[in-house]
């Protein structure tokens, strides 16, 4: 009896890791480039200067609110944040939250996947040579 409990915990455990591998999916860069279709009303990927946002061209490495060309809020300014996975996760999530008083008009991507996906696309379009991250 102690032995088929044994074996019960076993295929137990097994299927848990099998479930969590399932839900850890890869963020997929091609998902990303659609899902910057909410940010590309206000944001460019290239040198244009008549968005409503700053370009996101290179972004990831590249202080907050740190472009000569762009009327940034005193709040973006001041935030001291670099933009890399982590702080770009955390702003798209709740940008208010995040950087309180900046003037960015978006309520924010409640779900992580997208998120992960966006972000994925973000760095592969980043070419600058300050954003080597291994990969
Ligand atoms: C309604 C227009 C609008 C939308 C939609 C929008 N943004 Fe923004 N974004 C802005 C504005 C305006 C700023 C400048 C904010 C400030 O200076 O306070 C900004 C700033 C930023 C910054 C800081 C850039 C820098 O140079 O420091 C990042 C990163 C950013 N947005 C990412 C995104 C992403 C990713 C999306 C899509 C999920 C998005 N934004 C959607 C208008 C928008």
């Amino acid at each position: 009896m102690r032995a088929l409990a044994g074996w019960t915990l076993a295929a137990l455990a097994a299927l848990i890791i099998a479930g969590a591998q399932i839900s850890v999916r890869a963020a997929d860069p091609e998902r990303g480039k659609a899902a910057f279709d909410k940010c590309a009303a206000c944001h460019g990927l290239g040198d244009q200067r008549d968005t409503d946002g700053p370009t996101l061209k290179d972004l990831m490495g590249r202080k907050a609110g740190s472009l000569e060309d762009f009327r940034y809020s005193a709040a973006m300014k001041r935030s001291g944040v670099t933009w890399t996975p982590a702080t770009l996760d955390t702003f798209i999530a709740d940008p208010q939250g995040f950087i309180k008083g900046n003037r960015m008009a978006f309520a924010g991507i409640t779900n992580p996947a997208e998120r992960a996906d966006l972000i994925a696309y973000l760095e592969q379009t980043t070419s600058s040579p300050i954003w080597n991250r291994p990969r």
